[in-house]
């Protein structure tokens, strides 16, 4: 076995025995760079569902993604400790950023995971100038050209 993926695995169980959330630091650009989907959505409905909590979403606006999102109504987030689950407030308006999985099989049923390691701002609690830093990494374009922002 290389050393790579001895360090690899190392990484991996050690995640698993530590019981409390830890996210490497990057900055908003950076998360939003290396998530699938960045939108505006509002909270509606929360779920327990095993060790997760599945969040009903009303997408209000796709600010970035890599497919399409006209069928998603769900964040999953887990509640496993270590996991950073979110909570999020029912009724809030957020910005969140996540990954996209769809199953093959029923691509319909498409939902974006997301943590507290995530770019995530409730956008009734934030002020104007919180707002307006983020929304503003969206005009023109979002850029991700510059490494290290
Ligand atoms: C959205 O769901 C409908 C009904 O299940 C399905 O027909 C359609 O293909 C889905 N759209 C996408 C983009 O997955
Ligand atoms: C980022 O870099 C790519 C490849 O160099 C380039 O095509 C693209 O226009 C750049 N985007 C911005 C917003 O500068």
């Amino acid at each position: 076995m290389s050393k790579v993926i001895i360090a690899l695995l190392a990484v991996h169980f050690s995640t698993i025995v530590v019981l409390s959330c830890l996210c490497a630091p990057s900055t908003p650009l950076q998360k939003i760079c290396v998530a699938d989907a960045a939108i505006k959505a509002r909270v509606t409905g929360r779920q327990q569902v095993s060790q997760s909590i599945h969040y009903t979403i009303n997408v209000i606006e796709v600010l970035k993604s890599n497919q399409d999102l006209s069928n998603l109504t769900t964040l999953v987030t887990s509640t496993q400790p270590g996991h950073c689950g979110l909570e999020l407030d029912n009724n809030a308006l957020y910005f969140l950023t996540g990954n996209i999985h769809s199953p093959r099989a029923r691509p319909q049923d498409i939902v974006l995971t997301s943590s507290t390691c995530r770019f995530v701002l409730n956008l009734d609690k934030a002020s104007d100038n919180e707002k307006r830093a983020v929304f503003d990494l969206f005009k023109p374009s979002l850029n991700c050209n510059q490494t290290d922002a």
